[in-house]
């Protein structure tokens, strides 16, 4: 594949992932009673939305287009994970939401590195900025468990959770 037939690839991947995010972003923010909280997530769930747009964008400038069956697909897992923010606790999403954006980090990260590769450096320095966003959601994910009791058990079996690691800068 061409790199920019890579960059079409991980960009539907990343459209379709973040209507899935913003969705379970707005069940959890729903689902929370401290203020603070709501409002950081709700910040987030909207920022997931403005990097949908942008992303679909790229998408279209490129002639592409989102694949219908991962955009139902990941319709039914955002709203199915919005739902269980409701009924499993206030650590869990905490713990995962982390952990996902950790993994958009790389993603938008490889994107950028993508569209460097197929010369398209102003989607690069976009996507760049998108990997940047990822990284303060990831960090203030974490800075809201870091001292919960659960989480050196759930880094051990999930992997996520290390604060050098999740602080570290973009390389
Ligand atoms: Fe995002
Ligand atoms: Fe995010």
């Amino acid at each position: 594949m061409t790199s920019q037939q890579e960059l079409i690839k991980i960009l539907r991947d990343a459209y379709s992932g973040e209507r899935a995010a913003a969705y379970a972003y707005r069940g959890h923010w729903k689902s929370l009673r401290d203020a603070s909280e709501r409002t950081r997530i709700r910040q987030i769930e909207d920022e997931e939305w403005q990097h949908r747009r942008d992303v679909g964008a790229m998408l279209a400038a490129m002639n592409s287009a989102p694949v219908r069956f991962k955009e139902l697909k990941m319709l039914l897992i955002g709203r199915g994970i919005g739902f269980l923010c409701h009924v499993i606790g206030w650590f869990l999403p905490m713990y995962f939401a982390g952990r996902l954006e950790g993994g958009n980090v790389v993603e938008y990260e490889t994107a950028a590195a993508w569209a460097a590769g197929a010369g398209l450096t102003h989607f690069e320095s976009g996507l760049r900025e998108m990997a940047a966003r990822e990284k303060e959601h990831e960090v203030y994910f974490f800075s809201v468990i870091a001292n919960h009791r659960l989480l050196p058990l759930m880094q051990s079996i999930f992997g996520w959770g290390e604060a050098g690691k999740v602080n570290s800068p973009i390389p």
